[in-house]
């Protein structure tokens, strides 16, 4: 379905013109007035020099050439050149009628629809997931569901770290412990064991261990970066170790995602890109591209147009070795051959954007992506606690995502149980169904970029701008709609009304703005925009519900048209949730 915008600027695009101005002045936005009107468009002040006339002298033209609009009421011009305008109460009725009746609520999909490809999540394996990958995860959870919402082919990738020092310090603490596993016999050539020699919690345990004494060990350190280098080089008993860690990391990695609502659809890493290295490294040199630069092989990717200095891009340390650039160019050399993706996007960290500047520019001087492929980075800020600081532990710790998770979900679950209403059995269930909301929206509704505090208590609050006051509302709209279809009436057939007060129209205004929010979220990949949008949708409900007797209405066709509003309210309500990555219990 067209958007409403769209619609009405028609309509003022062809009065413009029957009136004999040019069309580019029929903008339309957003009333800042909604006392006075819904929409306004201010076109004729903005032509008035064109056309040596007094705005009001326009917008009078232009109004009267409106006067049998089809879906505008009220439209008045208003001194010194205001078009203010409503919509007509039938019009939109019959609008929200149309996006009931559509599966996808009246979204128009993307016209050509493209391959896009997410990387998100970025765990490194073996080590603890924290906080950073929080955001990360659901950030990129909620664009890849947004990109698939509008009708794109959509591939959610993790990339993990699976390949760097890490894996050393691993190996290496291993062979202290256990020297006898046979993956430390250099003339071992029998099959090594299928069961990994360690499990979750250990290699949990080990990691810290190794990374806090080869700070203080030299030797320790060396041992580990040589193990490091024979893992990448294919030492086969250290690849044997580095596959039961994968095993086992990705195994826990995936429930950890798993219970974060947040599913990939390839679990590929930094170890995947690897063997595509040699060659590019060959093709740069052979190209040109890349030159020695103090013993490092590098790539300019300095613009004439930059205002401060942008370093090369590293490809190769001096003493052979590949870097973070390396692998993100290789990875891309695999993702343009296998699924030639029209845009990826990528989740991390905005420190990283320097990175990812770089890479950029050098994917593109060298051809390796090209021009119709669109690559975007999405920084986020930083997940602070109430005291401005990185999220720590209240012992200074790097805070684990599942103590973060169990945080919220205690309190969720202390909320839930004074406020009664919910059994038992089924509290421990919607606590982590509202838990889930209280973490999501609590990043989502900040723009990403921002830094923002982490605040349990504001979080899980049911009032404010919070993911359980949005459940909140979705719970009281289907308590009224289980009690209208528990006396046997039926609801899906049943029509929205033109609306009869002020607050039915308010509600129905913020129902019709559901196409323009999505896609605009996906064009600028704001997903706080959809979060502000149901805020605003859910407060025009509360409204509109606490001033209208729903359920006790005696007027049967009023009635069914407000439980046909409330229907399509929820609707637009889950749709929007969905795509952020949560869902709505029953009760709460
Ligand atoms: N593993 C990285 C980290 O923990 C994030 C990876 C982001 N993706 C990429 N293609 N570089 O910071």
């Amino acid at each position: 379905m067209r958007k409403i915008m769209d619609l009405i600027a028609d309509e003022l695009a062809a009065a413009f013109e029957a009136a004999g101005y040019d069309k580019e002045y029929a903008k339309v936005t957003l009333s800042n007035r909604p006392d006075l009107c819904e929409y306004q468009c201010n076109g004729a002040m903005a032509g008035a020099k064109a056309y040596r006339r007094a705005p009001i002298m326009i917008a009078n033209d232009v109004v009267e050439r409106l006067s049998d609009s089809r879906c505008l009421a009220e439209i008045t011009a208003v001194k010194p050149g205001f078009i203010n305008m409503k919509l007509k109460n039938e019009y939109v009725a019959d609008y929200l009628n149309q996006m009931s009746a559509d599966e996808e609520l009246g979204l128009e999909r993307a016209k050509t629809p493209g391959m896009v490809l997410v990387d998100y999540g970025g765990a490194n394996v073996a080590k603890p997931l924290h906080v950073g990958h929080l955001r990360s995860a659901i950030i990129g959870e909620g664009i890849k569901r947004l990109a698939r919402r509008m009708g794109h082919r959509v591939l959610g990738d993790i990339h993990m770290g699976d390949w760097g020092y890490q894996m050393g310090l691993i190996i290496t603490e291993l062979h202290e412990r256990k020297p006898g596993l046979p993956y430390f016999q250099e003339d071992f050539d029998g099959e090594y064991p299928k069961e990994a020699p360690f499990t979750i919690g250990e290699l949990e345990e080990i990691y810290p261990k190794a990374s806090a004494r080869a700070k203080e060990d030299e030797e320790y350190r060396k041992a580990a970066l040589e193990a490091t280098r024979l893992l990448q080089n294919g030492h086969r008993g250290y690849r044997a170790i580095w596959s039961h860690i994968m095993e086992v990391s990705v195994a826990d990695l995936k429930k950890n995602y798993e219970s974060l609502n947040v599913h990939f659809d390839l679990w590929k890493g930094e170890s995947d890109a690897q063997s595509y290295i040699p060659d590019m490294i060959e093709s740069l040199k052979q190209e040109g591209y890349a030159h020695i630069d103090d013993g490092a092989l590098v790539i300019d990717v300095q613009e004439e147009s930059d205002t401060k200095e942008i370093p090369p891009c590293m490809i190769q340390k001096s003493d052979g070795a590949s870097l973070y650039g390396t692998t993100d160019l290789a990875t891309l050399i695999q993702r343009m051959e296998d699924y030639d993706p029209d845009q990826v996007i990528y989740l991390a960290d905005k420190r990283q954007d320097l990175h990812f500047l770089q890479v950029f520019r050098a994917a593109r001087k060298t051809g390796i992506v090209p021009e119709k492929t669109r690559l975007e980075f999405l920084g986020f800020g930083t997940m602070n606690g109430k005291d401005g600081k990185p999220f720590k532990t209240r012992d200074g710790g790097v805070m684990r995502l599942e103590s973060l998770i169990g945080e919220i979900v205690d309190e969720m679950r202390k909320k839930i149980a004074t406020n009664r209403t919910v059994a038992q059995e089924e509290a421990e269930e919607t606590a982590k169904i509202v838990g889930m909301s209280a973490i999501k929206y609590g990043d989502l509704s900040n723009q990403a970029s921002k830094d923002y505090v982490f605040d349990v208590e504001r979080f899980t609050s049911f009032e404010g701008n919070t993911g359980p006051y949005i459940l909140y509302t979705i719970v009281r709209i289907k308590s009224i709609l289980n009690k209208y279809q528990a006396d046997g009436k039926e609801i899906s057939s049943l029509k929205v009304e033109p609306a009869h007060d002020e607050n039915e129209k308010a509600l129905m205004l913020e129902v019709l703005k559901y196409n323009d929010v999505i896609e605009s979220a996906f064009e600028e990949l704001a997903l706080h925009k959809i979060c502000a949008y149901i805020y605003d949708l859910a407060n025009a409900f509360n409204r509109f519900y606490h001033e209208t007797k729903i359920l006790a209405e005696e007027d049967v066709t009023k009635q069914k048209g407000y439980i046909a509003l409330l229907a399509l309210t929820k609707r637009v309500l889950e749709s929007c949730i969905d795509v952020l990555g949560f869902a709505a219990p029953e009760r709460m």
